[in-house]
């Protein structure tokens, strides 16, 4: 969407990034240099927070949000999404600080904007790729993006993924006051809703670039989560007709 006066902030989840954060926020600066950004930082003991604070005194463009504490992905986004929305911005940016989004990619990402609802980042459509995933991830990622496919009947090739473009409107209608999801979750579930609500959910093909610095916070429970609730609302989807006719015989 880059009709004249409309407001874009690209929102960062940072969790010991201070490797990354001064590289990214640089590129995308360069990339997208209308762009607002807010860094939302869960208090990481590096000292990540401290460098975001150190930025925004200097480029008024950079905004910071310090959070008490590690709540997960989801936590942050949502805090960031609702401070985006008072702030008024049309369009709302979601980007790892890990280098693995491209800000060079979003300007693509953004005009697709114009014609959908929600533009995914995707590694797994045609022009898509992964550079520097070992096998494992790779198959996680795929194995995990066709379970969701087929668990929630959606089309979606990347439904996982980070990289994302909203309208603004497309937020207010996702009721994010009822998102429990905490981790990487999270993304299944915005996308998940998005489709459920009839929007337009369109895939930009992306390049990602696993990290060359600091650590993934992936983890066990991260993966547990998206398998137990991609299979629970699976499972209501498609039960939902059963439920229906209860009431409507109760
Ligand atoms: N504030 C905050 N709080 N930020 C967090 C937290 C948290 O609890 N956990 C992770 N982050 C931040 C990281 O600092 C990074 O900027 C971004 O979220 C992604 O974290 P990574 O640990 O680099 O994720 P990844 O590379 O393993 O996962 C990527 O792929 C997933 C699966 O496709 C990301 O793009 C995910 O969004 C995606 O779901
Ligand atoms: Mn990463």
């Amino acid at each position: 969407m880059s009709e004249i006066g409309s407001r874009t902030v690209v929102i960062i989840p940072t969790y010991n990034e201070r490797e990354n954060l001064d590289i990214i926020v640089g590129r995308l600066r360069m990339a997208v240099p209308t762009a607002d950004v807010l860094i939302a930082d869960d208090n990481s003991p590096d000292g990540t927070g401290d460098l975001a604070d150190a930025y925004a005194a200097k480029d008024d463009h950079v905004h910071v949000m310090h959070r008490a504490g590690k709540q997960g992905l989801g936590a942050a986004y949502l805090a960031g999404f609702s401070w985006a929305l008072d702030q008024g911005y049309d369009v709302v940016v979601e980007m790892d600080a890990d280098g693995s989004h491209q800000p060079e990619q979003l300007p693509a990402m953004l005009a697709a904007l114009a014609d959908a609802d929600l533009v995914l980042g995707s590694r797994w459509v045609e022009g898509g790729a992964v550079v520097n995933w070992p096998k494992s991830r790779q198959f996680l990622s795929r194995g995990g993006n066709t379970y969701t496919r087929l668990a929630l009947g959606i089309p979606l090739r990347d439904a996982t993924g980070g990289f994302r473009a909203f309208r603004s409107d497309t937020l207010r209608t996702l009721n994010l006051a009822e998102v429990e999801s905490q981790g990487y979750c999270f993304q299944v579930d915005l996308a998940w809703r998005a489709v459920r609500a009839g929007l337009r959910v369109v895939e930009v093909a992306i390049t990602f670039v696993e990290r060359e610095r600091g650590d993934s916070k992936m983890s066990r429970h991260i993966v547990v989560e998206a398998l137990w609730r991609v299979t629970v609302w699976g499972f209501e989807d498609r039960t939902k007709w059963l439920r229906a006719g209860q009431r409507k015989s109760g």
